[in-house]
């Protein structure tokens, strides 16, 4: 699968400081030799991501995540390794050409089915049969300008117009798993009939579904979607994503909306760094990305009952991977798209800069009804409060409620605490190891020593024979075989040269998994190899002692049993 030689991929990658490259996508601490930030790859708020300078690779210590600067950005951006490195190529000003490379499923078909059903539905609201559409959307104050950008279309009044384009130029199967055309015994008809159709995109801004809006006549959905395709995961998706992430990572902040027309209008006037959920509720998926694109999270819901209940719902979910959002709220029931129509962008703006805690919403929220003199509502208020207290992550923000509570309240602080679950103090974050056994550690630690190490490999070309473990014994047979090709060996060119290859691409991450050295004895290298001889010393006596059972010649029996005299001496 590599279009590149070794010495062209090195070349690439050391045109570029994968410290330089790494900080534009996350914030590094110098500490020491190294830099260190949040890892990206898992759920943490711990910088254990360490990025070396020196040795141009990245490694995380609590996942294990490990890579050069191809990897990393493949990764982060959700690309293939090939288009990584074009990126990588073009910082370091170095000119390549890949050419297409096909990726691992090929969904090639689907997006091109996407890309003619678009440039359809775009054609048709510039029509004349577009007029009332376009008037529909120029009465929302909805641009021209606008209506490009989204590549907002029209789906006709017709039954099976764009059936009929795409069953010409594609195979049926394709097309009906499309999720744009149905079959019944008449023949393929259209699945969007008269509706105003927003394009929906994945991460990398190819259309691969599409909302469609009613505008002119009554019907039970006001929108209706595209149904969930191999290529259209809606779960997975955060709308104007593509679009949003770059300016979201310069501003450090990104604002969560409901419903994509509040995101179109937000952009609309400038407001760039939105991205919307779509109506329904955030997903564990979803709430990673939006952690990953900035650290000051906005939620922006719909100002009515039904805004605030998905405003808790989603802090909850961002609570679980160590996320406290901040929160804005807009009267009157509006929702961002009506609030900046009507008071405009400014006014929105000032609400941007004035977010509220979650906690100062949650307190809102609950007292919203309750009347504070009463004495069973004031129990209530403060019980519920209690509860989402017992919630909180953050020491912090839980000692700042608190007191903000027993201030409002006029309830002894002692009391509120009183009612408190003392969490049990989690000592390690991540998910305790499943235990190793000492011939696994030993064959994790030699192998973390050869990829650093020269003489390490070759004492294990000395004196290793077998490793226990197969996907140990296979990557440090790779590494050994890389050494000998090459005559050195360096890990971030071993890792891009094994890119591609999961389970050895696996089997490094579990190596460096809890594994922080720099240094090595002999001593040590030694003591690893010992144990794994050991380990093959022991089985093999166990296989003879085996053949021993099974033979009757007493002249073989003794000779085997003095080969196990011999090998028990050697361990
Ligand atoms: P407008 O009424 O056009 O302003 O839409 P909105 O953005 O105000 O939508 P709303 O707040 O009602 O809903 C938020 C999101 O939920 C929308 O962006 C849609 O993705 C989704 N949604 C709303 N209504 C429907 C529906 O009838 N069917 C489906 N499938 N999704 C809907
Ligand atoms: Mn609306």
């Amino acid at each position: 699968m590599k279009a590149l030689t070794q010495e062209k991929l090195n070349e690439i990658r050391n045109s570029v400081n994968i410290v330089d490259v790494i900080s534009s996508y996350i914030s590094l601490t110098p500490r020491g030799k190294n830099y260190f930030g949040v890892c990206p790859f898992h759920d943490d708020n711990n910088p254990s991501m360490s990025v070396s300078s020196d040795k141009q690779i990245y490694k995380c210590f609590s996942c294990g995540a490990t890579g050069t600067v191809f990897k990393f950005i493949m990764d982060y951006e959700n690309i293939t390794f090939n288009e990584s490195v074009q990126k990588v190529a073009s910082l370091g000003g170095i000119k390549i050409d890949l050419g297409y490379v096909p990726k691992t499923k090929d969904y090639s078909e689907q997006y091109d089915i996407y890309d003619l059903s678009l440039k359809f539905y775009i054609n048709n609201i510039n029509t004349s049969k577009g007029k009332e559409a376009k008037e529909y959307l120029k009465e929302r104050g909805i641009t021209e300008e606008t209506i490009k950008e989204f590549q907002i279309g029209l789906a006709l009044r017709s039954k099976n117009t764009l059936a009929n384009i795409l069953i010409k130029k594609h195979k049926p199967e394709e097309v009906l798993k499309s999720g744009l055309i149905g079959k019944n015994e008449y023949g393929y008809f259209d699945l969007f009939y008269d509706r105003i159709m927003f394009p929906l995109y994945n991460l990398n801004g190819k259309v691969i579904a599409y909302s469609g809006r009613i505008y002119n006549r009554k019907d039970n959905s006001k929108y209706f979607n595209t149904r969930e395709t191999e290529i259209f995961k809606k779960g997975e998706l955060l709308y104007n994503y593509h679009r949003a992430k770059d300016i979201a990572r310069q501003k450090n902040q990104i604002i969560v909306m409901e419903g994509f027309m509040d995101v179109i209008r937000a952009h609309s006037v400038g407001i760039k760094n939105a991205i919307a959920t779509m109506g329904t509720a955030v997903t564990k998926e979803q709430a990673s990305l939006i952690k990953r694109m900035a650290k000051e999270i906005i939620l922006c819901f719909d100002g009515d009952e039904a805004g605030a209940k998905a405003t808790k719902a989603c802090a909850e979910e961002l609570n679980k991977i160590g996320i406290i959002p901040k929160v804005i709220r807009l009267e009157n029931n509006m929702d961002p798209d009506e609030y900046i129509k009507e008071y405009g962008k400014e006014a929105f703006e000032r609400k941007l800069n004035n977010p509220i805690s979650i906690m100062d919403f949650e307190l809102s929220y609950l007292k919203n009804g309750k009347d504070l003199n009463n004495a069973v509502d004031k129990a209530k208020y403060i019980n519920q409060i209690i509860e989402e207290i017992n919630k909180i992550n953050d020491d912090i923000l839980k000692e700042v409620t608190i007191k903000k509570i027993a201030d409002e309240t006029k309830i002894d602080e002692e009391i509120i605490r009183k009612h408190l679950v003392e969490k049990p103090k989690v000592v390690k974050k991540e998910k305790s190891l499943p235990k190793l056994t000492k011939y696994e550690k030993a064959e994790k630690a030699l192998i973390y020593f050869m990829l650093k190490s020269q003489e390490v490999i070759k004492m294990y070309d000395k004196k290793v024979t077998y490793m226990p473990t197969k996907e140990y014994r296979l990557l440090a047979r790779e590494i050994s075989a890389f050494y000998h090709e090459y005559n050195n060996i360096n890990e971030a060119s071993f890792i891009d040269y094994i890119e591609g290859d999961t389970e050895l691409t696996n089997t490094i991450r579990k190596v460096n998994q809890n594994i922080n050295a720099e240094k090595y004895t002999l001593e040590e290298i030694e003591d690893y190899i010992n144990v794994i001889k050991e380990y093959n010393v022991n089985t093999a006596i166990e296989r003879m002692q085996d053949k021993m059972h099974e033979i009757s010649d007493p002249l073989k029996k003794a000779e085997i049993a003095q080969k196990i005299i011999d090998l028990k001496k050697g361990v």
